[in-house]
């Protein structure tokens, strides 16, 4: 029963660094920078705070966390590629130290976005926090989609449905898949100390995704825009721990 006290406890220092890593990086994002300079200072950051970046080199992926900008869903490659005002970009930073993972996302607006933009980055911090508040032994993985897909939908928007959530805890990725989208009372049932990452990735058009050359990047089909955040959670006895809640106060912009 209290078993996994003691992985909570590696959970909470892996998901800190993760989250100071994106409290750091939100006072460097502004126009005139490029995405591998964010990929620079957050594997500096992560190595000089004894911890490792878990994307370097996983799966043959050469950088050290994701920068996905604009119509970019996921697994955006930091590159040469300038911020100019009016981007917005999701940050996706991986954290291990004492070999537990941390796994966590944000969106960061490059001077002033567009409207269509700020809703839409609202609507998808709103639905992981949704999912979230809900979770407690009990509850079904279901429950989290349908939060999540009603919630969204009813604004317009659409859910991807080719990346999910993941247990994740020793290792980067483990099962079982959270879904962003379900059935109210289907699928497995929540207990607690398990850990695992909400991450929905929510378009401004329609769901589909296609992956471009390089093997990584996922854009919207439609080249509609698309924004995502991602916690990583434990189940308590009667509810849940958010291990990757960002130190300063940065949830969600505008910062
Ligand atoms: N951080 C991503 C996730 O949330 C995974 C990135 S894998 C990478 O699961 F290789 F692209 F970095
Ligand atoms: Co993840
Ligand atoms: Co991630």
């Amino acid at each position: 029963m209290s078993n996994y006290l003691e992985k909570f406890e590696k959970m909470r220092i892996a998901g800190k660094l993760a989250a100071k890593t994106l409290d750091m990086l939100t006072e460097n994002i502004k126009p005139g920078i490029s995405t591998n300079y964010i990929d620079k200072l957050g594997y500096e950051f992560i190595k000089d705070n004894g911890g490792y970046s878990a994307p370097l080199y996983y799966r043959g992926f050469q950088k050290s966390l994701c920068t996905s900008l604009n119509h970019v869903v996921c697994h955006g490659i930091p590159s040469d590629r300038i911020l100019n005002e009016g981007d917005a970009v999701n940050v996706d930073v991986t954290a291990i130290v004492d070999d537990h993972y941390g796994d966590t996302s944000r969106m960061f607006c490059v001077g002033e976005t567009s409207v269509k933009m700020n809703n839409l980055i609202n609507a998808t911090y709103e639905s992981m926090m949704r999912a979230i508040r809900i979770l407690k032994p009990g509850i079904k993985l279901g429950d989290i989609g349908y939060e999540i897909q009603s919630f969204v939908e009813q604004k317009g928007f659409s859910v991807v449905r080719d990346f999910c959530g993941h247990g994740i805890g020793t290792s980067f990725h483990e099962q079982p898949n959270i879904l962003h989208y379900g059935k109210k009372n289907t699928g497995m049932e929540l207990m607690p100390g398990m850990t695992f990452t909400i991450e929905p990735m929510i378009n401004a058009g329609k769901w589909e995704v296609k992956i471009l050359n390089d093997g990584w990047t996922a854009v919207t089909k439609d080249k509609s825009l698309s924004a995502q955040f991602e916690h990583t959670v434990g189940i308590t006895e009667n509810g849940y721990e958010i291990f990757t809640e960002s130190v300063k106060g940065y949830s969600k912009p505008p910062y």
